[in-house]
């Protein structure tokens, strides 16, 4: 019988072009080569194998011996209890501490998995043969953890998460993620049970879509519903930082709306200047201040003046538009035409005294 046919353990090496006698350029199917290292079988205690392990280069094996794993003890890898049950059954050599086959190069199958398994079987893809200890970052793929990075987690630094424990070492397990509450202090003081993901994405705490928070949560149950223009703005806009419980005054416009964008003119108002007595929700344009609501000011307008445009008088610029204006003479407004001659006694310009002024006909 061939050498190869009863040492199908070294054939199938050769066939699968991996192991130590693929290095020794053995030609396919030929037993006559084995004899240049090895003897006929010639009885129970004749060595087989002239070798020099000494000077063996593990190289040679296709499996280098890197970082903290060279000058580890030959048995501590090649050992019985290391060799799977498939590898055993064709090993040919029956005292298995003798035999240098049957070993895997998968870490897991000499080193426990710390990781049970979640971060797959390529150790390699993060570790190294120095130490455990340092994992190379860039690599790191955190999605196959059990809990992916998502948005802006995808920038916090591992620490940041991974504290140390009481060993003194990062942790990596058992850490609670099911909520972000789970690491996040809640700014809004409870204000919001549902949680946190109702609202929120690892996107920004702020990028917040307001539609989004209008569709989970009714403003209409607080003491303040929500109108018109109100609807559409940013909650923070009125609850400043996020902090939805801290009291906010709201009887009137101007709890909210100061400083005052006209700029005191109406401070001497009854209502002193509040908003609500010329603006509503529906926008501050146009105002709810007409011709009647002009009849209680310090100047009613009478005759041709209650059709004219606020603006011919009012001269607009926003909300710097001027309402207090001069009004004691007509001719603080309008062009003396009669070129003074009314100017003085018993006259004084008063227009309206003219009954018959060519001009103006009835004066107004
Ligand atoms: C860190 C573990 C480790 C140590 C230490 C180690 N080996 Fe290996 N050795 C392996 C692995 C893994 C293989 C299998 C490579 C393969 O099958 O591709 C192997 C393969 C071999 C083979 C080739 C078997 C074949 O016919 O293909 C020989 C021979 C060998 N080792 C000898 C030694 C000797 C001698 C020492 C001590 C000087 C040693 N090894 C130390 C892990 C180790
Ligand atoms: C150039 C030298 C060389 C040649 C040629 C050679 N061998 Fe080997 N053989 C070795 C060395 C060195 C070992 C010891 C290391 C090992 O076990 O892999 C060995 C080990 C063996 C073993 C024991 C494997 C075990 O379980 O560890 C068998 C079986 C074997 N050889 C069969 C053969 C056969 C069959 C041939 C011819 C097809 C052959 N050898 C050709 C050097 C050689
Ligand atoms: C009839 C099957 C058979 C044939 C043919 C055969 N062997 Fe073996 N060989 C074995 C068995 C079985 C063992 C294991 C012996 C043991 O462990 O007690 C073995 C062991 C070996 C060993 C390892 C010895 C050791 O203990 O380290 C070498 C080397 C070896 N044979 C080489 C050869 C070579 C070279 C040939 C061809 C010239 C050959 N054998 C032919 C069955 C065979
Ligand atoms: C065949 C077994 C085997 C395989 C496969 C193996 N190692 Fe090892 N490794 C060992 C042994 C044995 C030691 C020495 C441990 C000791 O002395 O207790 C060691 C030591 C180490 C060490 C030094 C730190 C320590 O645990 O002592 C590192 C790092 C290491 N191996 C990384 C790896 C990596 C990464 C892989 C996979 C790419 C791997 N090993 C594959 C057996 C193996
Ligand atoms: C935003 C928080 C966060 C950040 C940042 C973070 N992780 Fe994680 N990491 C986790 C959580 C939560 C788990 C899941 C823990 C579990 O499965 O028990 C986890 C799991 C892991 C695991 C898997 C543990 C195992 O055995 O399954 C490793 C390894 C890990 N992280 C490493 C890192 C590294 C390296 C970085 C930096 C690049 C990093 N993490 C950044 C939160 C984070
Ligand atoms: C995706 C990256 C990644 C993969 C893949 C990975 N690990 Fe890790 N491993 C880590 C990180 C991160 C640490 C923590 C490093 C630290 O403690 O600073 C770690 C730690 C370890 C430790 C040290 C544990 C301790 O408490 O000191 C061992 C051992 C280890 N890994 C083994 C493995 C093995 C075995 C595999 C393959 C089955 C593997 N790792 C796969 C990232 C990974
Ligand atoms: C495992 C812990 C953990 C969980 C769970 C977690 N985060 Fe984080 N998150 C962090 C850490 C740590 C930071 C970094 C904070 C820092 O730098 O101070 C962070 C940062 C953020 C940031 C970036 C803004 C900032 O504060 O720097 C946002 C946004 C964020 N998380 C949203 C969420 C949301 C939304 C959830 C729930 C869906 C969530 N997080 C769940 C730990 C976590
Ligand atoms: C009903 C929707 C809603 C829920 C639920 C919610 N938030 Fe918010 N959160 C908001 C709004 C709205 C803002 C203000 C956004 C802005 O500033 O534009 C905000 C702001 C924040 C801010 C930023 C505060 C700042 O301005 O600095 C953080 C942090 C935050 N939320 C964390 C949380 C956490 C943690 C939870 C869960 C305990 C949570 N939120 C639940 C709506 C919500
Ligand atoms: C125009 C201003 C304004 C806007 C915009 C606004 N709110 Fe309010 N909100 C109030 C006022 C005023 C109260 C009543 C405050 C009080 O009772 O002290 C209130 C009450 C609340 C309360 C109840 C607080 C408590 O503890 O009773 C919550 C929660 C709340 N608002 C959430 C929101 C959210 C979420 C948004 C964005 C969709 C939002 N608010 C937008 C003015 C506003
Ligand atoms: C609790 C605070 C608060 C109260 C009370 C309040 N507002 Fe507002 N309102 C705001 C905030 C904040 C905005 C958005 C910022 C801004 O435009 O000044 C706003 C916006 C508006 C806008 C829209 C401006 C625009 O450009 O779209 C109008 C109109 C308005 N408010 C009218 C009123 C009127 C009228 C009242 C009284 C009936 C009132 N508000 C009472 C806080 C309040
Ligand atoms: C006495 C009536 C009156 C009061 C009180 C009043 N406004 Fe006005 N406001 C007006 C009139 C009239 C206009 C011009 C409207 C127009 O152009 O259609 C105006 C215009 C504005 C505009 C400019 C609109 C634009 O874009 O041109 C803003 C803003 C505004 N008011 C805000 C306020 C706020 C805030 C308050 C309370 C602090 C307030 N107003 C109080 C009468 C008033
Ligand atoms: C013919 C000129 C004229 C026209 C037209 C006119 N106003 Fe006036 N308005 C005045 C004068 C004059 C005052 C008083 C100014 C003062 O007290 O200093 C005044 C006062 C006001 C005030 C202040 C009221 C207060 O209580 O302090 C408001 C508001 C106002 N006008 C709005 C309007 C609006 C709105 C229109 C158009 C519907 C309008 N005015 C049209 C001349 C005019
Ligand atoms: C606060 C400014 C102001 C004062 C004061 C004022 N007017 Fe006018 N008046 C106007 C403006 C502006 C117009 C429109 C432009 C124009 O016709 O000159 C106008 C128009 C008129 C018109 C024409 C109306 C029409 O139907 O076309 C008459 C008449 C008139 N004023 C009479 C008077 C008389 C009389 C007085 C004094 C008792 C007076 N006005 C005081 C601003 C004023």
């Amino acid at each position: 019988m061939k050498c190869l046919e009863c040492h199908t353990e070294i054939a199938s090496r050769l066939s699968a072009h991996r192991g130590l006698h693929v290095t020794y350029n053995i030609p396919a199917g030929s037993s006559q080569e084995c004899a240049r290292c090895h003897s006929e079988h010639n009885g129970e205690d004749f060595p087989l194998i002239k070798w020099d392990v000494k000077a063996f280069n593990h190289k040679d094996t296709g499996y280098p011996l890197e970082g903290k794993h060279a000058g580890v003890q030959c048995s501590k890898c090649h050992n019985p209890s290391r060799i799977s049950p498939q590898e055993r059954g064709s090993i040919k050599i029956k005292d298995l501490t003798q035999t240098y086959l049957g070993l895997s190069t998968a870490c897991a199958s000499c080193h426990q998995d710390p990781h049970k398994g979640h971060l797959g079987p390529t150790c390699q893809q993060c570790h190294n043969f120095e130490d455990w200890k340092t994992v190379k970052v860039e690599q790191f793929d955190h999605a196959k953890t059990r809990y992916p990075l998502t948005g802006l987690h995808a920038q916090v630094q591992c620490a940041k998460c991974h504290v140390n424990g009481s060993d003194g070492k990062p942790q990596y397990t058992g850490i609670p993620f099911n909520q972000c509450a789970d690491c996040h202090k809640d700014p809004h003081h409870g204000s919001f049970p549902q949680g946190c993901q109702v609202c929120h994405t690892t996107n920004g705490w702020k990028k917040i879509s307001l539609q989004t928070v209008n569709e989970r949560f009714d403003h209409s149950k607080t003491k303040y519903p929500l109108e018109g223009r109100h609807t559409t703005i940013d909650c923070a806009q009125c609850h400043v930082n996020g902090d939805f419980k801290k009291p906010l005054a709201f009887a009137k416009c101007m709890d909210c709306h100061m400083p005052d964008p006209h700029k005191g003119q109406f401070a001497k108002r009854i209502d002193g200047g509040e908003c609500a007595s010329c603006h509503t929700l529906r926008g501050w344009k146009p105002s709810t201040f007409t011709v009647k609501e002009h009849a209680s000011s310090t100047y009613p307008l009478q005759g041709g003046h209650a059709r004219l445009e606020c603006a011919q008088c009012h001269i607009p610029k926003g909300k710097d538009t001027q309402f207090k204006i001069k009004f004691a003479h007509c001719t603080d407004c309008h062009l003396d035409r009669h070129a003074s001659q009314f100017a003085a006694a018993p006259y004084f310009n008063a227009c309206d005294r003219l009954a018959n002024c060519p001009l103006c006909g009835s004066g107004m």
